[in-house]
């Protein structure tokens, strides 16, 4: 359950069966759920651009929102569960604790989600803001459209009186699709995703963020933080497999939306932290010369024995490369919360 106690009756339900009673006209209640998508086709094009550009390029690379089919999504959600991976329970812990605080100092009555995933982490946030009193609506928005269409119907069971207007888009191409706000809200970017892109690009989405942000409103990111390479290293190269199927994952995207032939057995999962960048790269290396062909673009790729492809970077933070990164993008820190052993970074910043 998401919340115990007494439930208060929301104000429109009382005020419903108040008017029922007395014989008047009942006004049909909003509906609970939106979905908007913005995908149709759209996303398949992105793909075939992003395989054509990465894939015949000297060093293979192909950007990570590609791994997050239902499957990539739902071995995630494994990989969230793995010993190995801290950031999750980490960015949960920081979150328990300082959920009531933020609701509190906020005064948010709705929360935006952007890589929504399945919202698990995010009930604590939402427990928080309906315990305030203020919870109005959620926004999940995500690439994956079970992830939106599944929490959006969980969590308006979960909380009765939740309006939830899910986005189903890519946050690099749609971020323009997100709702008018409500009221103040917070835009919570957390996971660590905001590490996935290299620092360019990440400069110039921080600087999209911005822009989507009024007076009131608040940005919380969950970004993971430099430690022990040693550390990182077993959070991507977990010793189940489940984050090397994960990363093959890709290939069988690629099979479906664009007829290729990958054979996912043909290559090795590889996950090392570069100390230069301070990020971590997830790689796929060919075991053996492959020649792969990529039917619905006329493609054939070629690769070397023991050719790699980058499948994913996820770069890691201290407080300054933050710092630096929100205020090139018109951000100015209000919180930094970290858990007892500093693996994790929750901020919370406004638009300066
Ligand atoms: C690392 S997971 C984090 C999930 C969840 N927020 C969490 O903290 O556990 C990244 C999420 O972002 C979504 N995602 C990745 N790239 C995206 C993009 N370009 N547009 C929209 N969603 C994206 C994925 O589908 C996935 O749900």
């Amino acid at each position: 359950m998401a919340f115990t106690g007494t439930r208060a009756v929301p104000a429109a339900a009382a005020a419903a069966a108040a008017a029922t009673l007395r014989g008047a006209p009942v006004a049909e209640p909003r509906e609970a759920i939106r979905v908007d998508s913005h995908l149709d086709g759209g996303q398949e094009r992105a793909l075939a651009d992003d395989v054509l550009d990465g894939l015949t390029r000297p060093f293979k690379e192909l950007p990570p929102k590609h791994f997050y089919d239902a499957r990539g999504a739902r071995l995630f959600d494994r990989i969230c569960e793995l010993p190995e991976y801290y950031p999750t329970r980490a960015e949960r812990a920081i979150l328990e604790q300082r959920a009531g605080e933020l609701a509190a100092s906020t005064g948010a009555v709705e929360l935006v989600e952007l890589g929504s995933g399945t919202a698990a982490k995010t009930r604590v946030l939402l427990d928080a803001l309906h315990a305030a009193g203020t919870l109005r609506r959620y926004v999940p928005f995500d690439v994956t459209e079970s992830m939106v269409r599944d929490s959006a119907r969980r969590l308006t069971a979960e909380y009765p009186g939740l309006q939830v207007h899910g986005v189903i888009g890519d946050f690099e191409r749609h971020l323009d699709r997100v709702p008018r706000a409500v009221g103040p809200r917070i835009v919570a970017f957390l996971g660590g995703t905001i590490g996935n892109f290299p620092p360019g690009s990440r400069r110039r989405f921080l600087r999209q963020l911005a822009r989507l942000l009024g007076d009131e409103d608040f940005l919380l990111m969950g970004t993971d933080l430099v430690k022990d390479p040693r550390v990182l290293e077993a959070a991507y190269d977990d010793a189940e497999g489940v984050t090397a199927e994960f990363n093959r994952n890709v290939l069988l995207v690629l099979n479906r939306e664009l007829g290729a032939d990958f054979d996912p057995a043909d290559f090795d999962h590889v996950a090392l932290f570069d100390r230069e960048h301070e990020w971590i790269e997830m790689r796929l290396r060919a075991r053996r010369e492959l020649r792969v062909n990529v039917a619905d673009l006329d493609l054939l790729v070629h690769f070397d024995a023991g050719e790699e492809l980058r499948t994913e970077i996820s770069a890691k933070f201290t407080p300054e490369r933050l710092t630096g990164d929100l205020a090139a993008a018109g951000m100015q820190m209000a919180a930094w919360m970290t858990d007892p052993e500093a693996l994790f970074a929750l901020t919370l910043s406004q638009r300066s």
